[in-house]
């Protein structure tokens, strides 16, 4: 009763704000995202009848008692039945947890499948992507490989609420250059930042308005591996986002100077010439894309522009997967 998974995060090229179903976990709409090689979690669950409580180790600490009880309802969810036994899960991200970066993306996709594994349970790609999104509404991408689409889904349970991948990690070898703006832990949660978007901004609905058409306009330019499009989508997709959420009150506002300064650099750089495009979650990091013959160039750029703190640099890759148990 004991397996070790591997995840990796994923970004939004077309985001997604705001739950129809806070409990469920359900989307008010779609999004269209990238799972990203280079920045990964790894899990291991253990369940063991002789174990008295859930224990949860995360990147060599014992985890807050809070992060603790949110793995423990989780698990509850991938067990058959009533009768779940306590569990030992070690986690360990290669990147900064909870900085923005996606970490619960990562985080829930490794938990879900080294948890039905361990429990050994029989579930198809999108079972363990429905579970997953209980965990994080981002985290039902980080179970399929490449280029993923997230179905809002119609039923209420949410059973056809979950991700698939509609193009293979290989389809399109872009690059994400993650700029790192800031360090520690964002303010303001990304369940709370659109839970209060929903609640007080006059811009919500005309932002989820935007999602199906971007989608479609987003997976097409995927497709026909059209950059400049794809660019033109996920800008406006990560604008429309912030600025329904700027728009709130207070306001949410998840950047710092530096993130501006970049979205400024970003916009020059491609006036120039150089195929690039940025994309930002609930955090102040700038992901800059762009083809992979250019990334030696724009890795230069982005760290050559003032208040980046570092640089990652991510690929496109596959979905979470059952690993071998090093321990
Ligand atoms: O599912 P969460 O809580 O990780 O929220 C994701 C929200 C954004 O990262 C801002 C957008 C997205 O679609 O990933």
């Amino acid at each position: 009763m004991r397996a070790t998974a591997l995840a990796h995060s994923n970004i939004a090229l077309v985001k997604y704000w705001g739950k129809r179903d806070v409990d469920l976990n359900l989307p008010a709409a779609g999004s269209v995202s990238l799972t990203l090689a280079g920045m990964s979690t790894r899990t291991t669950v253990e369940f063991d009848t002789g174990f008295s409580a859930d224990t949860f180790e995360l990147d060599g600490e014992v985890a807050s008692p809070e992060a603790t009880f949110r793995v423990s309802q989780f698990l509850d969810l991938c067990w058959y039945d009533d009768e779940r036994p306590r569990a030992r899960v070690v986690s360990s991200n290669d990147f900064p947890t909870a900085a923005g970066l996606a970490s619960s993306a990562s985080g829930f996709a490794a938990l879900a499948v080294a948890a039905t594994s361990a429990a050994e349970r029989q579930l198809n790609e999108a079972e363990v992507s429905v579970l997953a999104r209980r965990g994080s509404g981002s985290a039902a991408r980080s179970v399929v490989s490449g280029f993923a689409w997230m179905s809002r889904g119609e039923r209420a349970d949410g059973m056809d609420c979950h991700a698939y991948s509609f193009a293979d990690p290989d389809y399109w070898d872009l690059r994400c250059v993650v700029a790192l703006c800031a360090r520690g832990k964002k303010a303001v949660g990304s369940t709370d930042g659109m839970t209060h978007t929903m609640q007080t901004s006059p811009y919500y609905d005309a932002w989820v308005e935007t999602v199906a058409e971007a989608m479609v306009s987003a997976r097409e330019a995927v497709l026909e591996r059209d950059f400049e499009r794809l660019a033109s989508v996920a800008e406006a997709s990560c604008l429309q986002m912030h600025a329904s959420a700027q728009a709130s009150r207070p306001g949410v506002l998840y950047w710092n100077g530096t993130t501006v300064e970049l979205i400024h650099a970003v916009r020059e750089w491609r006036a120039e010439g150089l195929p690039v495009f940025f994309t930002i979650d609930a955090g102040p990091h700038v992901k800059v894309f762009c083809p992979a013959s250019h990334v030696e160039k724009v890795r230069d750029r982005v760290a050559d522009v003032d208040g980046v703190l570092d640089i990652l640099e991510a690929r496109p890759g596959h979905g979470a997967r059952v690993v071998e148990d090093d321990a």
